[in-house]
Formats: structure tokens, sequence, C-alpha cells
């Protein structure tokens, strides 16, 4: 016999609500990743912007396993750096068309999965770097803590994070959130343009502080368009 009590009505909505949830966002950002495929194909080098700071962290690490996980990897060109510096390369996106993108590019065995962030469970002790660029803030506070402590979890001791995360004050000026609504404290969901619908989250300098207060020597820069690079280690 189950141990589990029978589902009541209520319990079946709520587990539809989720899962369409889930299907909206990856649609949504499918559908980023196909019209952007169609337009042009240089959207998939690295902006100058994280790539100058990327180089300069990549540099200056020491590497032991030289494993890396990307978190919303896109098309996979942070990926492909890390495969030419030698490592072994893992990714996951939620969008089914970037996640093909990236495996065409690295061109190998890479594990590249399509999969929702919030609910993948990482192993643990298993990277000596995990990547996260413009992605983790795709959701409430409450989902990022929960993310930012399985990333802790999975990093090996002395791996390093490169993370970022958009800085609070930033955002008022950005225009895609010209026309928003604040479902949770910091998170916002913009009402027009291509991520219409998708929530956002904003943070202070401090908040970051506290989200990343289980790694060490964090050192925070931020971007000229309002985005703080978060590295660190373990
Ligand atoms: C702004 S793009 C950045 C992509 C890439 N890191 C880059 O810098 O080019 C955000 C990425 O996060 C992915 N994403 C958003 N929410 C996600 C989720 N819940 N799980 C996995 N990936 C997600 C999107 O599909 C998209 O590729």
């Amino acid at each position: 016999m189950s141990q589990f009590p029978p589902l009541k009505k209520g319990d079946f909505v709520i587990m539809v609500m989720f899962l369409l949830r889930i299907i909206t966002f990856m649609t949504i950002w499918d559908n980023i990743y196909k019209n952007k495929k169609k337009s042009s194909d240089t959207w998939a080098t690295p902006s100058d912007r994280f790539y100058t700071v990327f180089k300069k962290f990549l540099d200056r690490s020491d590497f032991k396993i030289k494993h890396v996980l990307d978190i919303g990897c896109g098309v996979g060109k942070y990926l492909k750096i890390l495969q030419s510096e030698g490592f072994k390369t893992d990714g996951m996106d939620s969008s089914e068309t970037a996640v093909e993108m990236t495996k065409k590019l690295l061109g190998d065995d890479s594990a590249i999965l399509c999969t929702d962030m919030f609910e993948f469970e990482i192993t643990k002790d298993k990277y000596d770097l995990i990547t996260s660029i413009l992605t983790i803030h795709h959701g409430t506070k409450r989902q990022v803590q929960c993310l930012v402590g399985r990333i802790y979890e999975a990093i090996a001791d002395d791996g390093k994070i490169f993370i970022t995360v958009p800085d609070y004050e930033s955002s008022k000026k950005w225009d895609s959130f010209k026309n928003h609504k604040e479902v949770a404290e910091g998170t916002f969901v913009p009402l027009l343009g291509p991520e219409k619908g998708l929530p956002h989250s904003f943070y202070t300098k401090e908040e970051i502080r506290k989200l990343f207060s289980n790694f060490k020597g964090l050192m925070l820069d931020m971007d000229n368009q309002g985005n703080w690079i978060v590295q660190a280690s373990k």
C-alpha cells in the first residue's frame, strides 16, 4: 500500500500550475533563441564587458580538477572559452534551442542539459568552477538563495564561482523595466519586450554579500550596465 496520502483536487491544481509555469518560461526563452538564431550569429561571441574580467579571473586562478558547470549556458560561448583552456565542460539551460547550439559549438561529450536550474539537483563536490552569467536572477529571491546553496555544495574545496547578479538601483534605469510589476520584494516582471512575464530579482551590494556569505574571498565588481560580477571560492 502507498505510504503517501491520496492527492486532493487542490494538490492537483497546484501541480498543474507549477508545470505550466515551467513550460511557459522555457517556451519564452526558447522563442528568444529561435528569433536570435534567425537574425544573426554574432551574438554568440562573449560580450566585452564580462570577457575581460572573466579572462583575468581565469589567468590568476589555479584549477586542479578543471571541471566547470555553466548554469544558463545559453549558446555555450563561455563554455567554449573554458574548453579551449582545457576544462571538461558541463552546462544547463532551459532552452532546447540553446542547448542544441551549445552541444554543436562544443562538439564533444560535454553534459549539456535542458533543465530548470531551480529544480535540478547538482552533484555535490563535483566542480572546481561554477559560472553563471546573466542567469541566476531569473526567479524569486527564495529560489535564487536555494540555488546559491546548491552551488556551494556542488563546488569542491577551494573551487571557485564566477556569477553575475543585477544591481537593485541600476535596474531602475533599464529600458526593459520601465513597465513592470513587482511580484515579490525585489522581484520584478517586465510587462513588455522579449522577456515579458519572466521574473527577475535585483540585489543591493549588502544583499549580495549576504547571499554569498558562505564563500571565501568575495570580490564584487560592477559592469557598465548594472550587473555585479561575483568572484569567490569555497
Ligand atoms: C540572458 S541569458 C544569458 C545566457 C548566457 N549565460 C550568456 O551570457 O550568453 C539567460 C539564460 O538563462 C536561461 N535560463 C533562464 N531561466 C532558467 C532556468 N530556470 N533554468 C535554466 N536556465 C534558465 C535562459 O534560457 C538563457 O539562456
